[in-house]
């Protein structure tokens, strides 16, 4: 039969279809996101995400450890404090469970980089992201507090901070704080593009960070709308950020490519909690291959555009590199 254009041809044999590969994905890209608690000796399971742990901070090292051997070099820190009140104060206390881990962790591992999430809920009483007028979050009186945060994690050790709160203007606010502070050096990877998302259940188990009362509705975006991913990401972008993240990655690829589009900073996605949870439960059940998802789910971000990917998998996923299953 005579056909010209063959696609086939450029899938025949495992060396060349590497060689025609769009997507090429590295280790260095790779944020691990990982929970400290109080206490001494703990290792716990979260119920809700297998495999996953809060670690107490003299537990913490060994896992440290483990990730450096995998080649993952870059890592999330969420704290989950004893004591909550109502404006989160242990958030920006020196010597906060988040603080502690960052300076054992900067102080162990000087190669590590660093990452705090920057945020209110894990702190405060009602589990909301911000200080509460009546029912609702003040945004402007939120602001003063998560630079606070940021400020108190940086001087921890912290080599970047993350903002998820969704407050307005908090880019802004945390990037005068700490460059009056002599922090001008210290990049701001914003969750610029967050949605609310029943993908974040499971981290809000493993956190103790459910809202008392309500939703995250008011700040959190609503995952109609893709234009409004476009705005975020710009303001953002305007008030200082450095990199800009998507937040969930699964269900939210569509969101990935536009605003790469529209921007040249770097792109983070954080695939969340849920999107962990599902496979792991999936796999569990004999229903889908656990390695084979998590390759494809990966590449599928990456494709959609994403820089950096901030994963639960960050260890198996640096593995199957190395097994050249994907990169
Ligand atoms: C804090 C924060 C959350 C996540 C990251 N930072 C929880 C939330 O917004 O409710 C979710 C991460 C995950 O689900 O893995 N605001």
């Amino acid at each position: 039969m005579e056909m010209i254009i063959r696609p086939r041809r450029l899938r025949k044999g495992a060396n060349l279809r590497k060689m025609v590969r769009e997507t090429r994905m590295d280790k260095s890209s790779l944020i691990y996101p990982m929970f400290v608690r109080e206490g001494t000796g703990i290792r716990e399971e979260i119920p809700t995400m297998p495999g996953q742990f809060r670690y107490s901070v003299d537990q913490m090292p060994y896992a440290l450890e483990e990730l450096s051997k995998a080649g993952v070099g870059r890592v999330m820190f969420f704290g989950i404090p004893d004591h909550k009140d109502p404006c989160g104060s242990g958030a920006y206390a020196e010597d906060g469970i988040v603080q502690k881990a960052f300076r054992e962790a900067k102080k162990r591992f000087p190669d590590l980089y660093l990452i705090g999430d920057v945020c209110m809920c894990e702190y405060t009483s009602h589990g909301h992201c911000g200080i509460l007028k009546g029912e609702y979050v003040d945004n402007d009186q939120t602001l003063s507090c998560l630079a606070q945060i940021a400020l108190s994690q940086v001087q921890a050790g912290a080599d970047m901070v993350a903002p998820s709160d969704m407050m307005d203007g908090r880019v802004g606010a945390i990037r005068a704080r700490l460059d009056e502070n002599g922090y001008t050096e210290t990049p701001i990877m914003s969750y610029a593009v967050k949605y609310a998302s029943a993908f974040y259940g499971p981290f809000r188990d493993a956190a103790g960070s459910a809202p008392a009362f309500g939703d995250r509705k008011a700040y959190q975006m609503d995952y109609h709308n893709l234009r409004e991913a476009v705005k975020e990401a710009m303001l953002d972008a305007e008030e200082g950020a450095d990199i800009l993240m998507v937040k969930p990655a699964m269900s939210y690829l569509d969101v990935i490519a536009r605003v790469k589009e529209v921007t040249d900073l770097p792109i983070a996605a954080y695939s969340v909690s849920g999107e962990y949870a599902m496979i792991k439960a999936g796999a569990s059940l004999g229903y889908v291959d656990e390695a084979s998802i998590i390759c494809e789910t990966a590449a599928s971000a990456y494709r959609s555009g994403v820089d950096i990917y901030l994963t639960y998998f960050a260890k198996e996923i640096a593995g199957f590199m190395d097994e050249g299953r994907i990169g």
